[in-house]
């Protein structure tokens, strides 16, 4: 029997997303103004405690149209988590402003408030003040935002929130995508929810989110001809998108559980093995489990991740290794970096393994199958 492929995180529809399609063709609202973005937008902040959102192209315009409305530019200072991907980071460099790397905790993986307070200090030794640090939700578990937030203020820093992987997570009941000045989401193919590509700014300052819509539509001046007076971005989300994300977002929640208790799959069926772990919820934490991640050791399992990977590969079972650090890539080789090698540990060391919430029963079946025997699980 011919086995299809199963991916690591595909999109996911359901029928709205189609109908909600046919009503934007319908209407003719299909470019960059629309009632599905007004509604979109609408919903999105309403979902993350926000105040008011920018729906864009990307996550990526979403993180660029926060450095911009920070009034970030050349030779400025930015703090980035390293344990991430290159979309946190890469609008810091259109900007030509510095990036320093801060390294990860274990218990959450996200920006260690250590490795931060030891960069702020010596930042400050040096007269530099950092205009932002780009805090990441890795694979949907929150960082530590509490501490994080306090440093932030204490050293007057704003903090751009990377929720890419996080819609649908929360810390002590507060959404991500609620913390900090500016928020980012992703709606790429790979996420939670997906408008095919597109991204979101949020905030709770009406300035901030007018400013990023002026800023993605052209920078173009209120006035009944084209005038500008800066440079601009053709960055917003169609209607036709908004449309798609407006209905996903519907089904955001029952996403959340079907991803957690895929969660759930892995950690039953491996929670027992020698030399698997599993990163846990601290208390308070909820994660919407974007992508399931395990660590493995090989001394005490006996199979590296590379071994793994490829077994899973024989039988068409995608699966990935975590993100490599920004500090250990060779774009940013001269950057600066703070922290203790925690986040290359966990590249090393480290498993994404199928996650999307329409994996099946028989799906399943087939990757207990296949870890079963590499494991020798009885
Ligand atoms: C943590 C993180 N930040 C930023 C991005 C960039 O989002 P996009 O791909 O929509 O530009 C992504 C994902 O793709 C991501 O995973």
């Amino acid at each position: 029997m011919k086995r299809n492929r199963i991916f690591l995180s595909p999109p996911h529809l359901g029928k709205e997303e189609a109908k909600n399609v046919s009503v934007a063709f319908s209407s003719n609202w299909i470019s960059t103004t629309g009632p599905f973005i007004d509604q979109f937008e609408k919903n999105i902040a309403k979902y993350c405690h926000r105040k008011t959102a920018c729906a864009v192209q990307s996550g990526t315009a979403a993180i660029h149209l926060a450095i911009k409305t920070l009034g970030i530019s050349e030779g400025d200072t930015v703090l980035c988590q390293s344990f991430t991907f290159i979309g946190s980071c890469n609008p810091v460099i259109y900007e030509k402003a510095n990036l320093i790397f801060i390294d990860s905790e274990t218990e959450t993986w996200n920006m260690c408030p250590n490795s931060l307070r030891d960069a702020l200090e010596d930042c400050r030794k040096r007269k530099i003040t950092p205009k932002a640090i780009i805090v990441v939700h890795l694979y949907g578990m929150p960082a530590k935002m509490d501490e994080i937030l306090s440093i932030a203020t204490e050293f007057k820093v704003a903090v751009i929130e990377d929720a890419a992987e996080a819609l649908g997570s929360k810390l002590n009941n507060k959404p991500c995508g609620s913390f900090g000045r500016l928020s980012i989401l992703s709606f790429n193919g790979n996420k939670i929810i997906t408008t095919s590509g597109g991204g979101a700014l949020l905030s709770n300052s009406l300035n901030d989110i007018n400013q990023a819509n002026f800023l993605s539509t052209q920078a173009k001046e209120n006035k009944p001809f084209y005038e500008h007076k800066k440079i601009g971005y053709n960055y917003k989300l169609s209607n036709i998108l908004a449309s798609i994300g407006d209905a996903q977002l519907k089904i955001l929640n029952d996403r959340v559980i079907k991803r957690r208790k895929n969660y759930m799959f892995y950690y039953e069926l491996l929670k027992n093995t020698r030399g698997i772990t599993f990163l846990n919820e601290p208390k308070g934490y909820y994660s919407n489990r974007w992508l399931t991640c395990m660590l493995i050791d090989k001394k005490a399992c006996g199979i590296s991740v590379d071994q793994l990977i490829s077994e899973f590969e024989e039988d068409k079972i995608e699966t990935r290794r975590l993100w490599k650090p920004m500090h250990m890539q060779p774009i940013f080789k001269n950057n600066s970096f703070y922290g203790s090698g925690v986040s290359d540990l966990l590249f090393q060391n480290g498993i994404c393994l199928p996650s999307g919430s329409s994996i099946d029963e028989y799906d399943k079946k087939r990757i207990k199958r296949k870890l079963t025997k590499i494991f020798s699980i009885k």
